[in-house]
């Protein structure tokens, strides 16, 4: 088999066959296929685009590209879940205890990653003491004791899809749909759970502009998971403005901990019982997902979900405390509220934007290697449909200098729009695929 052969076929139009594809994959991993001629393919995939069968061929090739996870030491079913990105997610942080103390078993690793803020490791951390390096055995003992772990990435999951990955980076063939989906699921489904459920984020803060891309793409992602025997579901959410109030990592904690004591009730929680609800719901351990929203929300008002949190950050050496007494948790050398310059009804706030202030500030990663500020960040007081004041205040900036905190109050007023018509509320939740 000749990689030129695969590539004249991909260009005219043809479709590559479980076997072309396996020994693409691995010629690649293994440095026999040079970058020029993957190059060629990932630009030829994004014009032609795969079928269905190519593309869980190729998923399938990337996830065997290293080792899998094998959960199967672990009783009951397990639950994954996987978000696409935007700014201000922390539902992780909700989710996952919500759904272990409803009794799935969230057997969940989890990256650090460049982005605005750190990834849900990085937030976790924000409990003194707690650490994401956990052996394998003692991964799944916990998840057996008490139905929760999240850690770091143990194993060498998809070598293939970090050479590929960076690859398709610097060719501008990142928004290929068959190369995205081969890329999460991929990594999705070495990870071993068996329910997985996706949450797609759309607009200005998210890898897909508009509700259509993403919708094209959660079509994909579960059309994939399925084909591969797991049970799967997407939920297509709006990221047009920052997910709930913080945007940081301690900041987003402190969030999470307030939903999850009942304290705060809205949007933020309501993607977390839809999304928990898919789990359970495709897990079959309940007859709908209105059954299974009921069953989530009696764990905030139980405190049971607090209480699995507070249970596996200890089991991963993690001070609790911090979890009944958010003081605890890192505190900003300086706190700045930035007060509006005008009156009016918020149209828009740039998601985007106030992940770069997060990012100014110090919250988020810019190289692998980057140390990043857990206690910085930026708290909104005010969401698109809000009425402002002159005056009153759009949001607190956490910062570790004045100077620091100064710019990012003048970056945040630059986040908001306003005008002088009330403004309707934006829908979190667009489109729920099951
Ligand atoms: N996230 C991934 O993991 N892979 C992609 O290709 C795009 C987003």
């Amino acid at each position: 088999m000749q990689m030129s052969d695969l590539l004249a076929k991909k260009r005219d139009g043809g479709s590559l066959s479980t076997e072309e594809i396996q020994f693409m994959i691995r010629g690649y991993t293994r440095g026999e296929i040079p970058d020029y001629q993957m190059s060629a393919m990932c630009m030829a995939i994004l014009l032609r685009g795969m079928d269905d069968r190519e593309t869980l061929d190729m998923t399938l090739a990337m996830m065997h590209s290293g080792e899998t996870i094998d959960l199967s030491p672990i009783r009951g079913v397990k639950a994954d879940k996987h978000s696409t990105g935007g700014v201000g997610d922390k539902t992780s942080l909700i989710l996952c205890p919500m759904v272990a103390a409803a009794g799935l078993k969230i057997a969940k690793m989890s990256g650090r990653g460049l982005g605005h803020t750190g990834g849900t490791i990085d937030k976790l951390e924000s409990f003194p003491g707690f650490t994401a390096a956990v052996s394998e055995q003692q991964f799944f003992k916990n998840v057996n004791d008490i139905g929760i772990a999240i850690i770091g990435q143990t194993a060498d999951l998809v070598p293939a899809d970090k050479k590929l990955y960076a690859l398709r980076d610097v060719t501008g063939t990142v928004p290929s749909i068959p190369l995205i989906v081969s890329s999460i699921m991929s990594k999705k489904l070495a990870s071993g759970s068996d329910v997985i459920v996706l949450d797609v984020k759309c607009g200005d803060g998210a890898f897909m502009k508009t509700e259509q891309q993403a919708e094209t793409l959660a079509r994909g992602l579960t059309r994939v998971g399925r084909l591969a025997g797991r049970k799967c579901a997407a939920v297509i959410t709006d990221m047009e403005q920052p997910l709930g109030y913080a945007v940081g990592n301690a900041v987003e904690v402190r969030e999470a901990l307030s939903v999850l004591r009942g304290e705060q009730k809205g949007e933020l929680l309501e993607l977390c019982l839809t999304l928990g609800g898919c789990m359970m719901a495709e897990a079959g351990v309940v007859w709908s997902m209105e059954e299974a929203k009921l069953e989530l929300l009696k764990t905030i008002e139980d405190g049971s979900a607090l209480k699995k949190l507070a249970e596996m950050v200890s089991a991963q050496g993690g001070d609790a405390s911090a979890i009944y007494d958010p003081s605890l948790l890192p505190q900003a050398a300086v706190t700045l509220e930035v007060p509006s310059e005008n009156a009016g009804y918020v149209r828009r706030i740039h998601a985007e934007q106030v992940g770069l202030i997060s990012m100014h500030l110090g919250g988020g990663r810019v190289t692998k290697e980057s140390e990043i500020d857990l206690s910085v960040g930026v708290v909104l007081a005010k969401k698109v449909g809000d009425a402002v004041r002159a005056g009153e205040s759009l949001g607190t900036i956490y910062a570790s200098s004045a100077e620091k905190a100064q710019q990012a109050a003048k970056m945040l007023r630059d986040c908001y729009e306003l005008s002088d018509e009330p403004v309707s509320r934006r829908k979190l939740i667009r489109q729920i695929i099951r």
